[in-house]
């Protein structure tokens, strides 16, 4: 049964809550509602369009073509590719600090040259 679930999106230009839908990628419904967020594969591969959990929740990354468990324990999220399972509030643009954080673990971090 499909659910919605409140994802709230910290961006560099302030708060915006939006709905997301527990079939619906974060990145889409953000769209949707006319908040632009950065992204480039749409795939879940090149970490464009990563965010960070502030606080708990739950949401689905099997979309992803590479996501790590060592990802989900930092908090990252590929909003491309993420279906939320809770109520979220998640940092947007966190593409450099997630490339860092893969590079510093010893993980494939595509395009951290740029
Ligand atoms: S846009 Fe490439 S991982 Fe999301």
């Amino acid at each position: 049964m499909r659910q919605c679930f409140n994802i709230t999106l910290v961006t560099p230009e302030g708060e915006r809550t939006i709905t997301a839908g527990s079939d619906q990628h974060i990145w889409e419904a953000a769209a949707a509602a006319g908040v632009r967020l950065p992204a480039m594969c749409h795939m879940g591969h090149c970490l464009t369009c990563a965010g960070k959990l502030e606080g708990p929740g739950e949401f689905d990354q099997s979309d992803a073509r590479q996501y790590l468990p060592q990802d989900r324990a930092a908090g990252y999220i590929l909003l491309c590719t993420a279906k939320p399972r809770s109520d979220l509030r998640i940092r947007t643009h966190r593409q450099r600090a997630m490339r860092r954080f893969r590079l510093d673990a010893g993980l494939p971090a595509p395009y951290a040259g740029v």
